[in-house]
């Protein structure tokens, strides 16, 4: 394809390595999007009440900041996770057999190498399909990945979830899993995320596998603590929004004048990150031609975090064809990992 390109004189691999690294460029060029950009933003603030897309959380700082959360005490997601994959890297790995990996949001793909060690140990051959938004940290870290694994093949898509998943060729080895983990599904809403397990069938041949990680429920304090930390990281993460809207959209947020708040919503069983308006003001976003009015203690909400039911969640997978093989969780029951395939 046209657009593929091996990045070999660009990261100055040695030879072996850059044989074994392809990465294909998906997303559209900054121009032929310009014309849309911030129209969700401007959506956003003029419905009451107000919200803003939770992509906005992540420039280059607030990927920083989101890094640190996961660090956090209190922020037990990540953790948990690890602690799960740790114990049962090898499980999977079993279950699969050789095969081709895609990760969706891979980012620094920390908790993947838990994966990759496992398949390796099983002597495995294995090829590793990140995708990522950010091409910065897929080139980074495909760089390290193939230094630290000697036989993986790396095939790294800069895109979209959409963009990715409707590109994916045909695999070359016996079966392909899509792993979607961190719980980033509890990001989405139920439509957003009926969308998204489409997405996925779409992608996989039958008998294929889906690994998705997802937080579950618990008492309403450990999940509030752990959007509310004790050294403001997550309240930081939240204004740090803000700060990238202005930048983008020539913007005058005063962050001083915000606040951040995050509650677990029991009904709809979603942490709600907000940020709250200590007065009342108006803000212009100048590029978009926006002035925004806000009243004293008025919230924009940045962030849903959905968290899960197992069995609810199995009923979902399952009425879009995705056959739950094995569930796995930590002692707690605090998040799962679940493992399905296309019938
Ligand atoms: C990326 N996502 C799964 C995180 C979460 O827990 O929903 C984002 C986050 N927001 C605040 N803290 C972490």
């Amino acid at each position: 394809m046209s657009l593929s390109k091996a990045v070999s004189g660009h990261l100055n691999f040695p030879d072996s390595t850059t044989q074994r690294l392809q990465i294909k460029h998906l997303l559209e060029p900054t121009k032929m999007v310009s014309t849309t950009a911030g129209s969700d933003v401007i959506q956003g603030l003029k419905k009451t009440p107000k919200t803003l897309p939770f992509k906005y959380l992540y420039d280059d700082r607030g990927s920083e900041l989101f890094e640190q959360i996961c660090d956090l005490p209190e922020y037990y997601p990540t953790r948990t996770e690890t602690k799960i994959l740790q114990n049962y890297s090898i499980e999977i790995a079993k279950i699969t057999g050789t095969c081709e990996l895609v990760e969706l949001g891979s980012g620094s793909s920390t908790k993947t190498r838990i994966l990759l060690d496992a398949y390796q140990d099983l002597n495995y051959p294995l090829h590793y399909l990140p995708i990522d938004v950010s091409t910065g940290i897929l080139e980074l870290s495909a760089k390290q990945l193939l230094k630290d694994y000697p036989t993986l093949q790396v095939y790294a898509l800069a895109g979209t979830y959409e963009q990715a998943l409707s590109n994916l060729q045909p695999t070359k080895l016996p079966t392909r899993i899509i792993a979607f983990i961190g719980s980033s599904l509890g990001n989405m809403n139920t439509q957003e995320c009926d969308r998204f397990f489409n997405q996925i069938t779409d992608a996989l041949h039958p008998g294929e596998y889906f690994l998705l990680g997802i937080d579950l429920q618990k008492p309403k304090d450990i999940l509030e603590a752990a959007y509310d930390d004790s050294q403001g990281v997550t309240a930081e993460f939240n204004l740090n929004m803000l700060k990238h809207l202005n930048r983008k959209f020539e913007g005058n947020f005063d962050t001083t004048q915000f606040s951040h708040w995050a509650f677990y919503n029991e009904v709809e069983q979603q942490i709600e990150m907000h940020l709250k308006s200590a007065i009342a003001q108006t803000v212009e976003l100048r590029s978009l031609n926006l002035k925004a009015n806000f009243t004293a203690g008025e919230t924009i909400r940045t962030e849903i975090s959905r968290k899960f039911d197992l069995d609810t969640i199995q009923q979902d997978l399952q009425a879009h064809g995705l056959i739950p093989q094995q569930v796995w969780t930590d002692e707690n029951q605090w998040f799962g990992l679940i493992l399905s395939r296309l019938s």
